[in-house]
């Protein structure tokens, strides 16, 4: 086993070295408080490796994607959202018949408890619609027991797969005052999820094949990232055993901020923002390179990624493909492409390696298949599913799994004596 040597205080330390499986190296500093009584300290963990994982694999300065080792170019055209969550959750593309288990337990599981729909005459019409999925996807815990069993596991993980789109396509529904429409078995994945928030009772309704192709390949992009915040906080959340419901919740609300998922939703609030401003962009560059200005481009940068985000390249090209299948131009895209062109040759943005993400694409996308910006975020959530299912069953099922509980250093008041009320 490679080590690695700490000097600290002229005094030499000996840790073990991790190496992964493609050349990744870490010193595994698990007995470094107990030797020598400190802590490494690492603002935002840009240096920390939280587990070892098998699911995931990023290159950030190569731009590289991997699901348990296929590459996301290779998914996006060859697979599907159901297949890449089978491979993501149980470790190998299924084979025919698990396939075909897999798609039938899913379809199988879409409904809701009726009492649930209850839940969504409580919330106000101004809702946002993840603060309403975090909360059903929290409540279903109380519908589903605690999996005691392998068979239990199986049976949430499959109904929560399942029952997302249904909540979330409901929460479409009850945000704009129309009937629930319920899941259809004889649909795919994605045309059930874009019946149930398409589809009125009064009129037939036929998904379009190019709204349910390009739904499959968003969430074909989303499905897993590695340890990202939302990701991070499922897998924390996780290993204190809470349940699979009470976790995945809380990943929902993870993501929901505008530096994570809630980022789709801020680039077209932005693009707007520009139009409105007589399309000048680059003052808006101007703006994102001015420190006091606070103002950020929505969509570019990423903690990994320091050369092209895999998903935003692939997104690029569907994004053209999509709009033009459904015959829409809309001016946002042209905002965009111009925006990404003249941050591309600018020296700030060259300088600190910022690109496009996943994000700055798929809001465009998003907006010509007829779903509305506060919904893009909830897209995400469905996306990210199986990843944040597969991490948190990894932590759950890794070798000597221990509650994560990370360390700080203390900067408060020293040790002071209480002053009563009538004294201070
Ligand atoms: N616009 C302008 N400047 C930026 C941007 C941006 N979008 N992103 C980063 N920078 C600057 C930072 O101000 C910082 O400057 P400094 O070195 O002078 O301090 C430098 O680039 C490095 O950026 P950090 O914020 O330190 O990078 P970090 O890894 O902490 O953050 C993040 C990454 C949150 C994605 C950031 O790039 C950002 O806020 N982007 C906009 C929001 C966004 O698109 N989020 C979606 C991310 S993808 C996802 O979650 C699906």
């Amino acid at each position: 086993m490679k080590t690695s040597k700490v000097n600290i205080d002229g005094k030499e330390f000996e840790f073990p070295m991790v190496v992964g499986s493609e050349g990744e190296v870490g010193i595994d500093i698990s007995k470094l408080r107990g030797q020598l009584g400190i802590i490494t300290l690492d603002n935002g963990y840009g240096n920390t490796g939280s587990c070892q994982s098998s699911i995931t694999f990023i290159d950030g300065e190569k731009g590289i994607l991997r699901y348990r080792g296929y590459s996301i170019e290779e998914l996006a055209v060859k697979s599907n959202f159901i297949e890449v969550s089978y491979l993501l959750i149980f470790g190998h593309l299924p084979g025919r018949k698990e396939f075909e288990v897999f798609m039938h337990d899913l379809t199988h599981h879409s409904l809701i408890h009726e009492d649930m729909k209850k839940f969504y005459e409580g919330f106000p019409p101004s809702a946002h619609p993840m603060t309403v999925l975090s909360s059903m996807v929290n409540s279903l815990s109380a519908y589903y027991p605690e999996a005691e069993y392998k068979d239990d596991e199986y049976l949430n993980i499959i109904r929560l797969l399942a029952k997302l789109k249904t909540i979330a396509a409901f929460s479409y529904k009850k945000s704009i005052g129309q009937a629930y429409v319920y899941p259809q078995n004889r649909l795919s994945y994605c045309a059930d999820m874009l019946n149930m928030m398409f589809a009125v009772q009064s009129t037939p309704y036929e998904v379009p094949k190019v709204l349910e192709d390009a739904l499959d390949l968003l969430l074909i992009l989303h499905a897993d990232h590695e340890q990202n915040c939302s990701t991070s906080t499922v897998r924390m959340v996780g290993s204190s055993e809470a349940n699979l419901f009470a976790s995945i919740a809380a990943g929902i609300n993870a993501l929901s901020g505008a530096l994570h998922g809630g980022a789709n939703q801020r680039v077209i609030q932005m693009l707007k923002m520009i139009q409105n401003d007589g399309n000048n962009y680059k003052k808006y560059i101007d703006m994102a390179k001015d420190k006091d200005s606070k103002f950020k481009l929505m969509g570019f940068g990423h903690r990994v990624y320091k050369n092209f985000d895999p998903r935003a390249k692939i997104l690029k090209a569907s994004t053209d493909k999509v709009l033009s299948e459904l015959g829409i131009k809309d001016p946002l895209l042209d905002i965009a492409k111009k925006l990404e062109e003249v941050a591309l040759k600018d020296e700030f943005f060259i300088e600190k390696k910022l690109y496009p993400n996943v994000d700055f694409y798929s809001g465009i996308i998003y907006r010509a298949m007829g779903i509305p910006t506060n919904m893009f975020t909830v897209m995400f959530a469905l996306g990210r599913l199986p990843g944040w299912i597969a991490q948190w069953k990894e932590t759950r099922e890794a070798p000597g799994a221990r509650i994560y509980r990370p360390r700080q250093i203390y900067t408060g008041e020293n040790l002071r004596p209480y002053v009563p009320l009538e004294k201070r």
